[in-house]
C-alpha cells in the first residue's frame, strides 16, 4: 500500500511539475559571463547542489560598474543603510522565489539550484531573484484566404511573438524585469507594449482604437509558468525567475491582426512559429513548447 502511495506521490509531483522548472542548469554554468572578460569557475553537473562537498571552488566575484547607484539596483551588501528582508516582500520588492526558501550564508543570498562558477551579482540588479515576467502572444498561422495553414501532419500552427536580443541575437519572448510593486501580468502587457507595439506606425485613432480592444485581450492570460530561469547572466548570489502568460487569439483579428515592426530593445519583431524544435533565449524556450502543448491539447 505504502509503496503504490509513494509511486503515485511521485507520478503527479512529476505531472504538475511545469516545464521548464528546471532543477538544474546549463546556461549559466562555465564559459564566459555575458558582457564580461570573466570566465566562470568550472562547475561539474555533480558539483552543482550546495550539499556536495567542491573543496576546490573558488568561483572569480564579479559585479558590473553599470549596476552601481541603478534605481533598479540594489545596494551592496554590507552598506549600513540595506537592511533586505530574505525570502519575503520586502516593502514592494519581491525577494521571494518560486523555488521555496533559498539559503542564506555569510549574508548572501544562494541560488536555489546551486553553484554557478561565479559569485557577486554579475550584471543583476537584485541580490536574490530578480523577477520578471514574459508575455507568450499567440495565433494561429492562416493563409491569405484566411483559412488556418497546416503542417503536414494536419494540424494548425501556432505562432508567437518574438523579439530578436540586441545582445546575443537569439529570438526571446519580449518579456522584462517586474518593477517594484507592480502586478506580474502588469508588467508582462507592459512590455509587451513597449517591445512590440510602440514601434507601429499608425494615427492617433487608430491606437486608441487598438488600445480598447488590447484591453480586453490583454485581461485574459493564462499563467503557463512560474520559476525560476536558467538564465546566462545568474550567479551564486543573484538569479532570474519568471511567470510566463499565455494571451491566445484564436480568431486572429485583434493582437493576431498586427504587422509587427521593431521595438526600443529590440533588433526585430516577428510571429514565429512555435515548433518543437525551436531555440530560444534562456527558458523561453521550455515555456514556449509548454504554451504549444497546452494550445494544441485545447483543440483535440
Ligand atoms: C566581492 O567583492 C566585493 C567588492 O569588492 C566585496 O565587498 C565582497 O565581500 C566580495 N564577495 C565575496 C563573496 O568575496
Ligand atoms: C540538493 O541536494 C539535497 C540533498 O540531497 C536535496 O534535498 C536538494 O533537493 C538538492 N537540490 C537540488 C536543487 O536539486
Amino acid at each position: 500500500m505504502n509503496i503504490i502511495l509513494k509511486f503515485i506521490a511521485l507520478f503527479t509531483a512529476f505531472m504538475i511539475r511545469p516545464a521548464g522548472m528546471v532543477l538544474t542548469h546549463f546556461k549559466c554554468r562555465n564559459g564566459m559571463y555575458p558582457r564580461s572578460a570573466i570566465e566562470r569557475f568550472m562547475v561539474p553537473d555533480d558539483k552543482i547542489n550546495w550539499s556536495v562537498e567542491y573543496k576546490e571552488y573558488k568561483p572569480p566575484n564579479h559585479t558590473a560598474n553599470s549596476i552601481h547607484g541603478k534605481p533598479w539596483a540594489d545596494p551592496k551588501i554590507g552598506d549600513p543603510n540595506f537592511k533586505p528582508k530574505w525570502n519575503a516582500l520586502d516593502k514592494n520588492v519581491n525577494r521571494e522565489s518560486y523555488t521555496g526558501q533559498y539559503l542564506i550564508q555569510d549574508r548572501y543570498p544562494l541560488n536555489p539550484v546551486g553553484r554557478t562558477g561565479i559569485c557577486g551579482r554579475g550584471v543583476l540588479g537584485r541580490w536574490g531573484p530578480n523577477h520578471a515576467a514574459d508575455p507568450v502572444v499567440t495565433r494561429w498561422k492562416r493563409l491569405l484566404s484566411g483559412e488556418l495553414e497546416l503542417d503536414k501532419n494536419h494540424k494548425p500552427i501556432l505562432q508567437f511573438v518574438a523579439i530578436k536580443r540586441g545582445d546575443t541575437g537569439e529570438w526571446a519572448l519580449p518579456g522584462g524585469m517586474v518593477d517594484p510593486g507592480e502586478k506580474v501580468t502588469t508588467t508582462a502587457v507592459r512590455e509587451f507594449q513597449e517591445e512590440a507595439i510602440n514601434s507601429l506606425v499608425m494615427s492617433e485613432d487608430d491606437k486608441k482604437e487598438w488600445e480598447e480592444k488590447f484591453k480586453s485581450f490583454f485581461s485574459n492570460g493564462d499563467e503557463v509558468f512560474q520559476g525560476y530561469v536558467d538564465d546566462p547572466r545568474n550567479t551564486d548570489n543573484a538569479w532570474m525567475e519568471t511567470s510566463a502568460y499565455n494571451f491566445h487569439d484564436d480568431k486572429g483579428d485583434v493582437v493576431g491582426a498586427l504587422k509587427l515592426n521593431a521595438g526600443d530593445d529590440a533588433v526585430g519583431v516577428q510571429w514565429v512559429d512555435a515548433a518543437h524544435d525551436i531555440k530560444l533565449y534562456a527558458s523561453h524556450e521550455d515555456i514556449v513548447k509548454e504554451v504549444l502543448k497546452r494550445r494544441l491539447l485545447a483543440i483535440t
